[in-house]
């Protein structure tokens, strides 16, 4: 199997209900996070991991997502009349110029996992990455995926990110049982989705970033309604265990869940702290509201 991953799927078609009002008419991955949109973070995660082609399951009523990383003439040549050469620079470079982009619609917001199936034309037979853009991770050297694609080169094999979470808080997740392959490394044994906390194999859950083998498309196809009655990825996880191994990275850096007000907010201000121009005035700002 290639041992390179060149497509990731950015699933961004779901309706965002903990985020209304704010989310009524904007996606929530249009929602900025300092100085850029979410979804433009998970972008630079996939790039920054040599990925090219990307892929966004979007609803209808999303099209901003697609304008956000489409060339803008009108305001180029504005900028250009300016002389705002920096600027200018800033929009033509949001991706590199070498990066394809494929929009296809989900209908209905029918779960993460037909979100993903409805991805296959264009993953066609190839491993691939999928980052969930509302799970932010922030880590100072290597990303998320770069920890997930060094595991998979080792493997090759597919390998999903899980991080300890409080027993109260396992029925948001999809939840592992872990297994030891031979030289220690962590595998998955079995995976629930949203257990109660009485139930849960573990505390370990699946979080937003999955890099799969070909084999989990097919098991999409096949998988039925399951918990919330929505077509979910977990379950073809579960399945495409009676086939092959996968792999559970326990990243290093701190996520933050931009899919709640209290994460999109928590996950602002660290930006907002570590930014490059505005991070020390904001930080002592901070600091004096605090006193
Ligand atoms: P969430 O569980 O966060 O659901 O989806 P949601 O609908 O987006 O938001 P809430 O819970 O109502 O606030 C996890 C990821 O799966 C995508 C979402 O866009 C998000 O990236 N998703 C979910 C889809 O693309 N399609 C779906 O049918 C469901």
């Amino acid at each position: 199997m290639a041992s390179t991953i060149n497509k990731a799927v950015f699933p961004v078609a779901g309706l965002g209900t903990r985020t209304l009002p704010a989310t009524k008419v904007l996606a929530k991955e249009m929602l900025p996070l300092v100085d850029r949109p979410i979804i433009q973070h998970a972008v630079e995660e996939a790039l920054s991991a040599g990925i090219r082609e990307l892929i966004f399951v979007t609803a209808k009523n999303k099209q901003i997502i697609r304008d956000h990383f489409q060339a803008d003439p009108k305001l180029e040549r504005e900028l250009a009349r300016r002389g705002k050469q920096e600027l200018l620079e800033l929009v033509q470079n949001i991706l590199p110029r070498d990066a394809v982009c494929h929009y296809v619609i989900q209908r209905r917001p029918l779960g993460l996992g037909h979100a993903v199936l409805c991805a296959r034309s264009k993953v066609g037979s190839e491993p691939f990455a999928v980052i969930l853009p509302d799970d932010l991770v922030c880590h100072p050297d290597t990303t998320c995926l770069q920890q997930l694609m060094a595991l998979y080169q080792d493997r090759n094999a597919s390998v999903v990110a899980v991080e300890n979470v409080a027993r109260e808080q396992v029925s948001r997740y999809g939840i592992v049982e872990t297994a030891q392959a031979p030289d220690g490394a962590l595998k998955m044994k079995s995976v629930v989705e949203k257990p109660s906390p009485d139930a849960a194999p573990s505390t370990l859950a699946v979080v937003g970033r999955y890099i799969f083998t070909p084999a989990i498309m097919p098991l999409l196809k096949t998988t039925r309604r399951g918990a919330g009655n929505e077509i979910q990825l977990t379950d073809a996880i579960a399945a495409l265990l009676g086939q092959e191994d996968v792999y559970l990275c326990e990243f290093q850096g701190r996520r933050y869940d931009c899919g709640s007000i209290l994460g999109y907010m928590q996950a602002n201000v660290d930006y907002a702290l570590r930014h490059e121009t505005i991070g020390a005035e904001f930080r002592s700002y901070i600091t004096n509201l605090l006193k």
